[in-house]
């Protein structure tokens, strides 16, 4: 099993294995299967992006070819928010989970954060009640600051948004 930034050439997988995500976990993410399958391909391909400098980077766990989970990470391009970056689109499908994998992707994902200039913070928000990702986010160094209340519309009402944040050295705060 191997961890690893994804590239262009991963795009056909990334795109299956998160309109799967969207599909089956509507309440996860505020992006629907819908608005993200009518993407043009070449939509996908940029959030894979090679560039080191890169608004978006994405880890993914790669099993004999095969993508079984991948977690996101942007940067902010504006002056004074640059010292911030966002965890997003953090999916394990069903038959991996329990694993390890999780965790592994977020350790990546944080790994990356500290080795780019000037990033300070990573944050992220995980839908209220989503027990299994709000532990498995505070046992990697999160801690909640917040919740919004009505942060998405989903099917038979609103739900809110847990936000966390974690440090990326004692120093920064
Ligand atoms: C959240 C998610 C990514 C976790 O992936 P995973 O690969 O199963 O995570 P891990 O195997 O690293 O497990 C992390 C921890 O959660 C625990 N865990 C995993 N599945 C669990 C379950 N069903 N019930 C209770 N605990 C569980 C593990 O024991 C582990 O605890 P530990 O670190 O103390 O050992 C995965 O469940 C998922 O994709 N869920 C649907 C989409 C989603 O909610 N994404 C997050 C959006 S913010």
């Amino acid at each position: 099993m191997n961890i690893q930034r994804l590239e262009p050439k991963h795009a056909e997988a990334y795109r299956a294995l998160m309109l799967e995500a969207y599909a089956t976990h509507p309440n996860a993410f505020t992006s629907s299967a819908g608005e993200r399958s009518a993407l043009p391909f070449a939509w996908w391909q940029g959030r894979l992006d090679e560039n080191p400098a890169a608004g978006q980077v994405v880890f993914g766990v790669l099993q004999g070819g095969r993508l079984c989970g991948v977690a996101g990470l942007s940067f902010e391009t504006r002056e004074k928010a640059r010292h911030k970056a966002t965890l997003f689109g953090m999916y394990v499908p069903a038959a991996q989970r329990g694993l390890g994998l999780g965790r592994r992707l977020v350790s990546a994902a944080l790994e990356y954060a500290r080795s780019r200039p000037g990033v300070r913070l990573v944050q992220l928000t995980v839908t209220e009640g989503s027990a299994v990702a709000e532990a498995l986010y505070a046992r990697c160094g999160f801690v909640a600051f917040g919740v919004e209340p009505m942060a998405m519309a989903v099917e038979g009402g609103f739900v809110s948004k847990v936000h966390m944040w974690s440090a990326l050295a004692a120093e920064a705060v």
